[in-house]
């Protein structure tokens, strides 16, 4: 725990000896050669990755083009290749059909199921067959609303099999949302289930889908998988139950994989952005798969003989590019958990670890601060010798939360990568290498080979040594999303607007006299609970919809365990002021978990007479964040306002909203 890193850099903690020795890459030097060669010889470097990652049906003849003024990139055009055959087909050819590929551990301990790669090749030529019954093709969007469960997977790989469009949504959203992304994405087909498992709970997925269906009359055909045995109403001639497609007679067992080309779209994730609605990230075939598969090779330093477990739901991008296409393409033994960490209790992690001998655990900091809360003892009680690196993502994780992970988790000995990337990057960006980075607490370390992030000042100049400012990437990278679907003029805006020569990540960074990368949380109005992101404004447009509310604002608020909890400031319409406020939030509560989902609805509720604003009629955000921070003495700007003396009622209001806890 004490060693200390050569290489110059003092306090920071490096890999064991035996997994440097075995690793992809073995040093810093080792890194800072590939980093350089990155930089020096892009195209090579990329043209090698992507050989050696990939089979392609047909090489690509240029590997990046990059319009400046349209902010359009592609990658490894004239490539030819199929996601899905990537995944599976060639694990089989290399007579690797037997390997476990997915062990699915389900929401009440017991018995799970394991599919080897041919098994799960088999399950994903079947749906694919069954879409292509239904006369789903090449660019067609699949929406998929489904838990944790195997067939989530397998419904992903048949749409990239037949080159269909993926768009997964989170099985914690609403029906609301649900119907906005079906909507969005112009889907005429949706894959879910009869309902889901969660705590022993009993989640309606179906009754969600079957709402948001009455308002997407364009949506054809829906599969339903059995999970939860449960009865639902199937509407005759829309809903197929997925077993009897899959066991149907004139449905086989293989399916020839559509060629695709290395720009078509692979999927669809919607995201919380800075402004608005979630918006449509679409990703692409070739520079998303070289990307997400790389970085899992590397960063984690996987092997034949690891069993890797991403904790994350496949409802978000870490799932997409770490429990699907990073380790499936690396042909990866996997563990997909269906339920939560503390349940039945909070040992359940590692009672998994112990399970499967799982030897890289991949979560995030919200998951390791719900266990430690609950206390040491829960981890003494699982053999967790099996585990040789762990990793974190979604949220800045701070050194204590660092520590308890690699000293309680770890035993001291695995080193901890806390992984830095976004939707929109579409794999890892900024992370140490499992075998080379020496690593410091609460750092997400250095770029990866072929990414040039910049911190810049509102001025458009590069900040210093140790300066805060905003993170950006300069140059293209073969994960980047392509643009926002069906809105290309919003994705130049949204991310080329402040900075027009970089990408705007939203995160405020520094980096320290090493070179050391410090993620600092988002600079703009997106909130990050429990690692979820959520957007400020879909919440306050949510809560604006209540029949009681004139308005509101939502900001960001510091929480223990979420990281960021979220803070709403609402205003009532007059006849609606005299209600009692306790129910009042209790209904708000509600609507916005119906509206969005439970991870949307609002830590703290504050009932307000007004909000802070400039004399021309701007909500000043700032102030309100300072509050629900607890920071009010550095309102610094009040001169500005329209009228000082809201500034005071809030922050009275706050307190008092705060002490009764
Ligand atoms: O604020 C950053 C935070 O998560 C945001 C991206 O969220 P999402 O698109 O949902 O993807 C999450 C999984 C990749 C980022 O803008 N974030 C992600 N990883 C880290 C992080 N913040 C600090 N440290 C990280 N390692």
């Amino acid at each position: 725990m004490s060693q200390e890193a050569s290489e110059g850099i003092v306090g920071a903690l490096l890999p064991p000896e035996e997994l440097s020795r075995n690793a992809y890459v073995k040093s810093m030097g080792e890194y800072r050669d590939l980093y350089r060669r990155s930089l020096d010889d892009p195209d090579g470097f990329w043209a090698e990755v992507a050989e050696q990652q990939l089979d392609w049906y047909r090489r690509w003849h240029t590997v990046l083009s990059w319009d400046p003024e349209r902010k359009e990139a592609r990658w490894f055009e004239g490539g030819v290749l199929n996601a899905a055959y990537n995944c599976l087909d060639r694990h089989l050819a290399a007579g690797r059909g037997e390997r476990i590929a997915i062990h699915w551990d389900p929401d009440e301990p017991g018995e799970g199921r394991t599919l080897t790669y041919r098994q799960l090749h088999e399950e994903v030529c079947r749906f694919a067959n069954v879409l292509r019954k239904y006369g789903v093709g090449k660019g067609d969007r699949v929406c998929i609303y489904l838990p944790m469960i195997p067939e989530l997977p397998i419904a992903m790989l048949a749409c990239a099999r037949i080159g269909a469009v993926h768009v997964v949504v989170f099985g914690g959203f609403s029906s609301g949302a649900l119907r906005d992304r079906i909507l969005d994405s112009g889907s005429r087909t949706l894959v879910c289930c009869d309902a889901g498992r969660r705590c022993g709970k009993v989640i309606p997925l179906m009754r969600n889908a079957d709402w948001a269906l009455r308002d997407c009359p364009g949506v054809q055909n829906v599969f339903v998988v059995r999970r939860a045995g449960v009865a639902v109403e199937m509407k005759e001639g829309r809903d197929h139950w997925w077993d009897e497609e899959l066991a149907a007679e004139d449905i086989e067992g293989d399916c020839p994989p559509e060629e695709m080309n290395a720009e078509d779209p692979l999927f669809i994730l919607y995201t919380a952005s800075s402004t608005g609605r979630p918006v449509g990230v679409l990703h692409t075939t070739g520079g998303y798969l070289v990307q997400a598969s790389i970085t899992h090779r590397w960063v984690f330093d996987v092997h034949d003989e690891d069993v890797w477990w991403c904790a994350a739901d496949v409802g978000w991008v870490t799932g997409h590019s770490y429990l699907v296409y990073g380790p499936l393409v690396n042909g990866s033994s996997q563990v997909m958990f269906e339920g939560v960490a503390t349940y039945p209790h909070p040992d359940r992690f590692w009672q998994i670890c112990e399970k499967y001998r799982v030897s890289v655990l991949y979560t995030a900091p919200t998951v390791i601060r719900s266990l430690m809360k609950h206390g040491d003892k829960w981890t003494t009680t699982c053999d967790l010798s099996s585990l040789r690196v762990l990793g974190t993502v979604g949220e800045p994780v701070s050194p204590d939360v660092w520590l308890w992970y690699r000293n309680n988790i770890g035993g001291g000995r695995c080193p901890v990568l806390d992984t830095w990337w976004q939707t929109e990057t579409g794999g890892i960006l900024i992370a140490p290498l499992a075998g080379a980075t020496p690593t410091k607490p609460g750092s997400s370390g250095f770029p990866f080979p072929g990414v040039v992030p910049v911190i810049l000042r509102q001025d458009r100049t590069e900040a210093d040594v140790d300066e805060s400012g905003f993170l950006c990437i300069k140059q293209p990278w073969p994960g980047m999303m392509r643009t926002i679907y069906g809105n290309h003029k919003l994705f130049v805006e949204t991310y080329y607007s402040l900075f027009p020569d970089a990408y705007l990540t939203g995160d405020g960074c520094r980096v320290d006299a090493d070179g050391y990368y410090w993620l600092q949380g988002r600079v703009d109005n997106v909130i990050n609970a429990s690692g979820f992101r959520i957007g400020a404004c879909e919440v306050e447009s949510a809560l604006a919809g209540h029949q009681f509310v004139s308005e509101a604002a939502v900001v960001g608020m510091p929480h223990a365990v979420k990281g960021q909890g979220i803070y709403a400031f609402v205003i009532l319409k007059g006849e609606y002021e005299k209600l009692d406020s306790d129910e009042v939030r209790t209904d708000l509560l509600r609507y916005v978990g119906n509206r969005i989902g439970p991870i949307a609805r609002p830590d703290v509720i504050q009932l307000a007479a007004a909000l802070p604003r400039t004399r021309s009629g701007k909500v000043m955000r700032g102030i309100l964040r300072n509050i629900a921070e607890g920071k009010t003495d550095r309102l610094a700007d009040r001169e500005t306002l329209a009228d000082p003396g809201v500034v005071e009622q809030l922050i009275a209001g706050s307190k008092e909203l705060l002490d009764k806890g």
